[in-house]
């Protein structure tokens, strides 16, 4: 088929590519003129495992198009739009930039059908709102069906998730329409891995809120843990073993039960709050999902709490920050913890010393009144305190007896419980993990 993105982040750039390894003929549409040339020549803007590889073979088997303007839309038989949604104050998203595009993508149209897809997370009611925004605009030879595709890619393993999909969402009110995206996604959910790929198809409603209903749960499956695990240390229970003995429940399932310094990253933060707003709009109090909120908050500020039990006082003392990135295998800084545990830790007056194998370069956008190291070992030089708030490969590899070497005082807070407790404590430092 022919397939045009709008978007190049990490859902339209990611799923793009995985089209066009699939046979697809992909374009993709940008707004930036330097990061469109950039991608032509295979340069991506974000850091994705096997993203550029995969990029670079598809510009050189010409299946894949960078293009600033949407003259492959009327040529197309599907249209993805994948741009952001990124939070209003409110904690609505903002959608001004879906309607716009929508807006060109109606003006693109040629005579012919074309399938036009949301991929961006949009709450329900919006993909209506996109039909007629088309509908207005569009030639009236043109042809046209609207559908909402949610996706549920992880950035890290994005390549693998899309591939490999638990299921692929589908929601429209038409047959045709249905039928052309069944067939696009039908590859990746014959050849999942698992080959439990499987397929809902429903309204454009139940797509959308799909999505919200997803993240939420994902983010209250983690706020659950962290509870747990706060709870644990209060009353000197293991919380790993506690959260381990209800993972391995297949009700429950073991995933995403890890307590840490609580879910950061462009997705949870934000859909949590959209979907407190939207259930307001329709006069129903989302209570349970502030709580998820509020506990996320609370993992976030007992990093504190946990750095002024081990060192008293935080004022001039000096503490490393070992990882930014809301997670491991991305350089993406949005909503990440690190950001607030630096701004608390530095209200305490704490000298902060930061490194990250990846997210330097975005935190530097984020994060003011740190030190910025460009090495592991470096960031630690005279330190009273490391935080691993990322767990990063690196930091459970490294060289632990090294790291003590070079710190003035040998104390570890492991926020993501990356290290074997005895044998830290074995090598010297004072280590405090989250709910152990
Ligand atoms: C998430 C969803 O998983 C994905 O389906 C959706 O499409 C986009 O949002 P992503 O934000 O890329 O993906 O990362 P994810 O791996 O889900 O992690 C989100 C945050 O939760 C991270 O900050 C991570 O550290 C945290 N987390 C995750 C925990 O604290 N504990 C866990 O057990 C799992």
């Amino acid at each position: 088929m022919i397939v045009t993105f709008i978007g190049h982040g990490y859902v339209g750039l990611v799923t793009a590519a995985v089209f066009a390894d699939l046979g697809n003929e992909v374009h993709v549409v940008g707004h930036t003129p330097e990061k469109i040339e950039n991608l032509k020549k295979g340069i991506i803007p974000i850091f994705e495992p096997g993203l550029t590889e995969m990029v670079k073979r598809n510009i050189e088997s010409q299946r894949l198009f960078f293009s600033l303007d949407y003259s492959s839309v009327s040529s197309s038989d599907v249209v993805f739009i994948a741009v952001g949604t990124p939070p209003q104050k409110t904690g609505d998203a903002e959608l001004e930039t879906v309607y716009e595009v929508a807006k060109e993508v109606a003006k693109s149209l040629k005579g012919g059908y074309t399938v036009v897809v949301t991929k961006s997370t949009v709450p329900p009611g919006t993909n209506k709102k996109i039909a007629r925004i088309i509908d207005e605009n569009k030639p009236t030879d043109a042809e046209f069906d609207i559908a909402s595709a949610p996706e549920f890619l992880r950035e890290g393993t994005a390549i693998n998730d899309t591939l490999n999909p638990d299921r692929v969402v589908i929601g429209t009110e038409s047959d045709k329409a249905q039928q052309i995206l069944v067939s696009l996604h039908d590859s990746l959910l014959k050849g999942s891995e698992s080959g439990q790929g499987q397929l809902v198809t429903t309204n454009l409603e139940t797509a959308e809120l799909i999505k919200y209903a997803s993240n939420s749960f994902l983010a209250t499956k983690i706020s659950f843990s962290n509870a747990i695990a706060k709870l644990s240390e209060l009353c000197g229970a293991d919380g790993l073993k506690v959260l381990e003995g209800i993972g391995l429940d297949r009700r429950v399932g073991k995933d995403f039960l890890s307590p840490g310094v609580g879910y950061g990253g462009s997705c949870f933060p934000k859909d949590v709050k959209a979907l407190v707003s939207i259930a307001a709009d329709y006069g129903y109090d989302f209570t349970l999902l502030d709580q998820v909120e509020g506990i996320n908050s609370q993992a976030k500020r007992d990093v504190v709490r946990k750095a002024r039990g081990m060192l008293g006082e935080l004022h001039e003392k000096s503490v490393t920050l070992l990882g930014l990135a809301f997670k491991p295998n991305t350089d993406d800084m949005r909503d990440a913890p690190s950001i607030d545990i630096a701004a608390l830790l530095r209200k305490e007056g704490a000298r902060i010393k930061v490194y990250d194998p990846e997210a330097l370069e975005n935190a530097k956008k984020v994060i003011k009144d740190v030190e910025f190291s460009t090495d592991l070992y470096e960031a630690v030089k005279g330190a009273d305190l490391v935080i691993i708030i990322t767990e990063w490969n690196e930091f459970k590899e490294a060289d632990l007896s090294k790291i003590k070497s070079l710190m003035k005082s040998p104390n570890i807070i492991d926020g993501r419980n990356i290290y074997n407790p005895q044998e830290v404590k074995d090598l010297g430092f004072t280590y405090i993990g989250v709910g152990r």
